[in-house]
């Protein structure tokens, strides 16, 4: 539906509104969302034509809201399958994606959508990892090593085909543990080689590992974390991104969730 209405007035003063249209975003009787447009300088002749136009419009949007929706809704499924699978611990994905949305905001990342849905989907690939590998509770010897570092590739390839996907969603997937030295994998590149936002999100997928309990080392303090975090800057991670990380959680901007364990 769309509402056509003129001259609008805000809190009684008059702003100069001279067309208003809203158009209202729903499912059967359910309104989830509205679209508002608004001319100041000149009416704008709503006729037949522009009306249909409008309409047009107005259902493109809608049809990308859904999209968009359906692709939140995918991650936090696939998220809590993987809790329950016990690949990953209780919020680490949500608090990962919000940690990388938040530098990847300082960092200029321009698809923060993109590097969110990555950042949800970054280690799908250990699901074809077996369990005594996954699971094993002292470091891994050269043979699970390599089946270890295939997870990138095996998330990549199996994501690859979802159209929805942006780019920079599969970059982070394929490339989160490639280092800035160059001495990662799977391909070895080496510094602004590496997507940004793959850079972005390997900065924040070290701090919650060091911060988190893993089969194989106890959860560290903060402070523990960010002395390791810092030795990791011109080695594994970006030195920019490391000290922008470290200065956004000083300034309490990335709004950490609290972790349970
Ligand atoms: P993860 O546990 O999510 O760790 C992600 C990344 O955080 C690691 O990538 C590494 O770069 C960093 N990281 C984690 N813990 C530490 C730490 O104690 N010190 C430092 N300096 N960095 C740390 P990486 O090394 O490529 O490992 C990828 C995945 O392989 C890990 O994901 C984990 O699932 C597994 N893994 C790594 N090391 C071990 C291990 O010693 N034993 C077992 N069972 N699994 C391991
Ligand atoms: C971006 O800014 O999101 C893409 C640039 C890059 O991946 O290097
Ligand atoms: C934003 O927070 O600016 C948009 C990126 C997102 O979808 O999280
Ligand atoms: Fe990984
Ligand atoms: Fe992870």
């Amino acid at each position: 539906a769309c509402l056509v209405g003129s001259e609008m007035c805000i809190r009684d003063r008059a702003v100069g509104l001279r067309t208003t249209v809203l158009c209202l975003f729903q499912e059967g009787e359910r309104v989830f969302g509205a679209l508002g447009l608004a001319s100041f300088s000149h009416p704008v002749p709503l006729d037949p034509e522009s009306l249909a136009f409008l309409h047009l419009a107005k259902e493109a949007f809608a049809g990308w809201l859904f999209q968009t929706w359906h692709a939140e809704a995918l991650m936090e499924s696939f998220s809590r399958l993987l809790e329950r699978l016990d690949l990953e611990t209780e919020g680490h994905m949500r608090r990962v994606s919000q940690l990388a949305v938040g530098l990847g905001r300082w960092a200029g990342v321009k698809d923060l959508f993109g590097l969110r849905l990555g950042a949800y989907l970054h280690d799908l690939g250990k699901l074809a990892i077996p369990e005594e590998i996954l699971h094993k509770e002292g470091p891994l010897v050269t043979r699970e090593w390599k089946v270890m570092k295939t997870h990138p590739e095996v998330g990549y390839e199996v994501l690859a085909p979802v159209s929805f996907l942006p780019k920079t969603a599969l970059d982070v997937v394929l490339y989160h543990h490639e280092h800035w030295d160059g001495t990662g994998y799977p391909r070895g590149l080496k510094g602004e080689e590496i997507p940004l936002a793959a850079r972005v999100f390997a900065v924040v997928d070290v701090w919650d590992a060091l911060r988190s309990k893993r089969p194989y080392k106890p959860a560290l303090p903060p402070e523990e974390a960010k002395e390791l975090l810092r030795k990791e800057a011109g080695r594994k991670l970006e030195p920019r991104l490391v000290e922008g990380f470290l200065a956004l959680l000083e300034e309490g901007a990335l709004d950490e969730e609290p972790r349970k364990r």
